[in-house]
């Protein structure tokens, strides 16, 4: 096994156990694939805009073997279940919801004209569900990379992540943008990818020395979330339409201020998040690049603001824990990071303040909400691969 992290390594031993007691033999190979965080760039990706997400030692785990008689079975250590169904015909299931992520990606390596095998698979996560940290993203990319070991289908890593995607847009029916597929896929260890989300190419931009990268769990677990995204989707596809663009994309800050006028306040508002926050990715990588960590963690703030007031998917939970981690010593910024309504912040601390860090926003935030937060340093690891 190569430099996995202490967690992933014991999951990998028990997913193993676990695939040898259900099926009697040792499994023929074991996925990991990360969860991410999104250092900067929200709700960008639909728009064809950049983002800045990195892979974080958070991971599914994934232990399978084939076997010859064209029956998938699928066992979730974490909700103690078990479902087995047959490969071909894929459908959504009301019942054991959580394999519609598996269901999905052997659906869509399928309308690619790929035969999948039957196969058997026991697999743990430890990236928290419903916190913004890509946990089915990461069920999927790790579904993928044992399916294309298993089958030897040879797909790269672009390839893959867009498969994915469209696993999750049209069979579980969340019209996400492609970054979550893509970091997860193709993220690199100690880096951050820039990802140009509309030639779906990228350049690898180190992480900033002397800090640490903290997630704050808000514990507040998003709701209504696919509704309200994909709402925003539409509004933002609406002033694209009405400012006559491809996409929010193709309008630079300045051309916008020509434009807003003409557009309703909603969809101004959410066009000025895109527009503005697009200009805050390229900044940031500017800024890494040359070490300047000030404004790299100005951009953060900023995004944060956008966020909450024009862009709306911010809520109590995650504005209280962004305000608490602004006061704190050795701060350079900290955002909410993924879809919003709930789940995580992201924050760039001092590596000498990061431990005291961890215990002040713990306890400043359980006073002011009531909820027991979960708090830690993450390190950038590499996308989704086969570990055994
Ligand atoms: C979710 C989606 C991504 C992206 C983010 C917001 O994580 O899956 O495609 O749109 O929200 O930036």
């Amino acid at each position: 096994m190569s430099s996995e992290n202490s967690a992933c390594a014991e999951m990998v031993e028990r997913t193993r156990r676990a695939y040898i007691q259900a099926y009697g033999k040792t499994p023929e190979l074991i996925v990991t694939a990360p969860g991410r965080v999104n250092l900067i760039g929200e709700h960008t990706d639909y728009n064809d805009g950049f983002v800045l997400p990195a892979a974080i030692d958070r991971q599914v785990v994934m232990a399978a073997g084939r076997r010859d008689d064209g029956q998938v079975g699928l066992r979730a250590l974490d909700f103690d279940d078990a479902v087995e169904f047959h490969v071909a015909n894929q459908r959504r299931s009301t019942v054991s919801k959580w394999s519609n992520y598996q269901r999905a990606v052997i659906w869509a390596l399928q309308e690619a004209g790929y035969e999948v095998p039957g196969f058997n698979a026991v697999f743990t996560s430890d990236v928290p569900i419903g916190s913004g940290l890509s946990s089915s993203a990461a069920i999927e990319l790790a579904t993928c990379q044992t399916l294309q070991k298993l089958a030897d289908i040879d797909l790269d890593g672009v390839t893959r992540a867009l498969l994915c995607q469209k696993a999750e847009n049209e069979f579980v029916g969340m019209r996400c943008g492609i970054m979550d597929q893509y970091i997860i896929s193709l993220g690199q260890a100690q880096h951050a990818l820039l990802i140009d989300c509309r030639d779906l190419s990228y350049q690898a931009v180190p992480l900033p020395q002397g800090v640490k990268v903290v997630i704050c769990d808000t514990k507040k677990r998003r709701g209504l979330v696919d509704s309200a995204y994909n709402t925003r989707r539409a509004e933002c596809e609406a002033g694209a339409a009405a400012m006559g663009v491809k996409a929010l994309r193709d309008i630079s800050p300045e051309q916008f201020t020509e434009y807003e006028l003409k557009l309703d306040t909603t969809v101004r508002k959410r066009c000025r998040h895109v527009i503005t926050e697009n200009q805050r990715v390229l900044d940031a990588v500017a800024a890494m690049r040359v070490g300047d960590l000030t404004t790299l963690g100005r951009l953060l703030n900023e995004s944060h603001a956008s966020l909450r007031d024009d862009y709306e998917v911010s809520c109590t939970e995650l504005d209280i824990m962004t305000e608490i981690a602004w006061r704190q010593p050795g701060v350079l910024g900290a955002r909410m990071t993924g879809a919003g309504f709930g789940g995580c912040t992201v924050n760039l601390v001092e590596d000498e303040h990061a431990e005291a860090f961890l215990s002040q926003v713990s306890s400043a935030y359980q006073l002011a909400t009531g909820l027991q937060p979960d708090i830690y340093i993450c390190t950038a690891v590499e996308g989704a691969h086969q570990v055994v």
